[in-house]
């Protein structure tokens, strides 16, 4: 005999059920909370894009006590060009421990200036080209030299992270109280102090933007993608990025039968290796 499953109701789906069900139970206030925020990343960290889909529906900006995670593409895009107010001093201690003092945790003040200033004098636009072709030459000795459509590989590339992307969640902390999606039907104020999760991959797939987002499709517009965030803190890295990435997995994808050989292994907060092999 099957057994009676729950339905999905026309304000929430099965998994939001699921989330709401934790504080129905009652309990500790603090220690629900707690459970509330492990359901919320084990959802994130094991199969997110049903959970983020309930949430764009439902939930578009989903608050707790202890953090908020905010779901559709125009939301996402509003908390990263909103600086003043979603600042990032979550990454202070986060980043300083990996990579030393860096300016992704220093808000838009005159030191950060001062690092994106230095960093333009030294990091040229001129350079790309000697970039790519340093990259290309290095990938190419190492596998096997390949000269094809850049700007389709990378769209090939951008669009495989829109389905794995490498960062799932840009975090920042409110400066201030903050009315969120002013102006539509889920406008939420959230408080001062809170911790908010701009979610850029369920952003990305966020059909009021990106039409048919479950499609794997290479010709989207730029404007689809998220990987880089956005406003003052996007990627200061990200043309070299392009070409670095290019140049590097272009010959690897020419093999036949490539394969990851074991899960990407992170130096803290950031991916530093994947090993691959040949299947057959
Ligand atoms: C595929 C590779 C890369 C990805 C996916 C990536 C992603 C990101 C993201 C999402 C942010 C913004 C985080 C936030 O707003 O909280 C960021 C910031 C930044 N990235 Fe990258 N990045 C990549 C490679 C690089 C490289 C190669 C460089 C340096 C050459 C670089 C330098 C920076 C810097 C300096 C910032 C901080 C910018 C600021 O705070 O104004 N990134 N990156």
């Amino acid at each position: 005999m099957m057994s009676a499953q729950p339905l999905a109701s026309p304000t929430s789906g099965l998994l939001l059920q699921a989330f709401d069900a934790i504080a129905a139970a009652g309990g500790d206030p603090q220690a629900v909370a707690l459970k509330r925020l492990a359901y919320l990343r084990q959802q994130i960290e094991t199969d997110p894009l049903p959970f983020f889909a309930e949430l764009r529906a439902y939930r578009p900006i989903l608050v707790t006590p202890l953090a908020a995670i905010v779901a559709q593409f125009r939301g996402v895009e509003e908390i990263l060009h909103r600086e003043t107010e979603f600042s990032v001093q979550w990454y202070v201690p986060h980043m300083t421990g990996v990579i030393g003092p860096f300016i992704l945790s220093l808000d838009v003040t005159q030191a950060y200036d001062h690092d994106k200033a230095a960093m333009q004098l030294v990091v040229r636009r001129e350079d790309l080209g000697r970039i790519q072709a340093i990259t290309a030459q290095v990938a190419g000795a190492a596998v096997e030299a390949a000269a094809d459509d850049d700007d389709l590989v990378w769209a090939h590339i951008q669009e495989a992270l829109r389905f794995q992307p490498v960062n799932p969640l840009v975090i920042r902390i409110l400066t201030e109280d903050y009315l969120l999606g002013a102006g539509t039907p889920h406008a939420t104020t959230l408080p001062k102090g809170l911790l908010v999760f701009a979610g850029a991959w369920s952003a990305m797939f966020d059909d009021q933007v990106t039409a048919a987002p479950e499609d794997f499709d290479v010709t989207r517009p730029a404007s689809s993608y998220l990987h880089f965030a956005a406003g003052q803190h996007a990627c200061f890295g990200r043309c070299i990025s392009q070409v670095q990435v290019t140049q590097i997995l272009k010959p690897l994808l020419k093999l036949k039968g490539l394969t990851a050989a074991a899960p990407p292994v992170y130096a803290g907060t950031f991916p530093d290796q994947l090993l691959v092999g040949l299947a057959g």
